[in-house]
């Protein structure tokens, strides 16, 4: 896969994109990720990259130019056609099932804007997606980028190292995950529970999923109503629903 994010401050990226699994992800080969600065793409003396707004009002504008020019002069994209994201608050919110399905492109554009907003005609002719990473408003789309980029890289194949951790986080299953331990089996007098200690590896993932289930109704119980749940798992919640 490759990812260019568009940005006026590239440095931002430096230690997210070479630091951790991201680092590693791209050392092997697994990932291209690259910043561009389309400030170097601005078509005027002062190097401006927006403007103010026709009609009057607050805040600076993005212009459509630099934006369009940054994006025309990258590398020929390989495979399908890129999907341009543009980072915004109005965006579609994020969500486990958006990272799934970017992971599965070839090529990935990030447009990481500030100021007041961005030329209508970048929504309108260039962008293909409009995400926002949740209901409250960022300086800049920068971090939004981060944490988009980093969602979707740990989901690309021999990025994790244990294959099984991206299929049972939270979200992936549609539960939030179950309580993890590990040694030693009783710290300060608080013990690890019995079954996990056990080695009976079916009543293992038993408790695993019914904590996974009552973790859910406890903290996301909107997250529930869209799983599929067996009758017995119904049953089972049932008495946790009355208390
Ligand atoms: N830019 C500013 N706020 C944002 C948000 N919540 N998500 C994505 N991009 C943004």
């Amino acid at each position: 896969m490759r990812i260019d994010v568009l940005t006026l401050f590239p440095e931002m990226f430096e230690g997210v994109f070479g630091s951790s699994i991201l680092g590693k992800a791209r050392e092997k080969g697994l990932v291209s990720l690259n910043t561009v600065n389309f400030r170097e793409y601005s078509n005027n003396k002062h190097n401006t990259v927006d403007d103010y707004p026709y009609g009057g009002g607050g805040g600076m504008v993005l212009k459509p130019e630099p934006i369009f020019s940054a994006v025309e002069d990258l590398p020929p994209s390989e495979g399908k056609p890129p999907r341009i994201v543009l980072m915004c608050p109005q965006g579609e919110t994020y969500t486990q099932r958006k990272a799934e399905e970017l992971s599965q492109e070839d090529h990935l554009i990030f447009l990481c804007g500030h100021y007041e907003g961005y030329d209508e005609r970048i929504r309108e002719h260039l962008v293909t997606d409009e995400i926002s990473i949740g209901d409250y408003v960022l300086t800049g789309g920068e971090m939004a980028a981060m944490v988009i980029v980093d969602s979707i890289v740990r989901l690309l194949p021999g990025v994790l190292g244990n294959e099984q951790s991206a299929v049972t986080d939270s979200f992936s299953t549609g539960l939030l995950e179950y309580p993890h331990y590990t040694r030693p089996a009783e710290f300060r007098g608080w013990q690890v529970p019995d079954v996990l200690l056990s080695g009976h590896h079916a009543n293992v993932a038993e408790w695993r999923r019914q904590q996974s289930l009552l973790r859910t109704l406890r903290r996301r119980p909107d997250l529930l109503e869209r799983m599929e749940l067996t009758e017995k798992e119904r049953k089972w919640l049932q008495q946790f629903k009355d208390s």
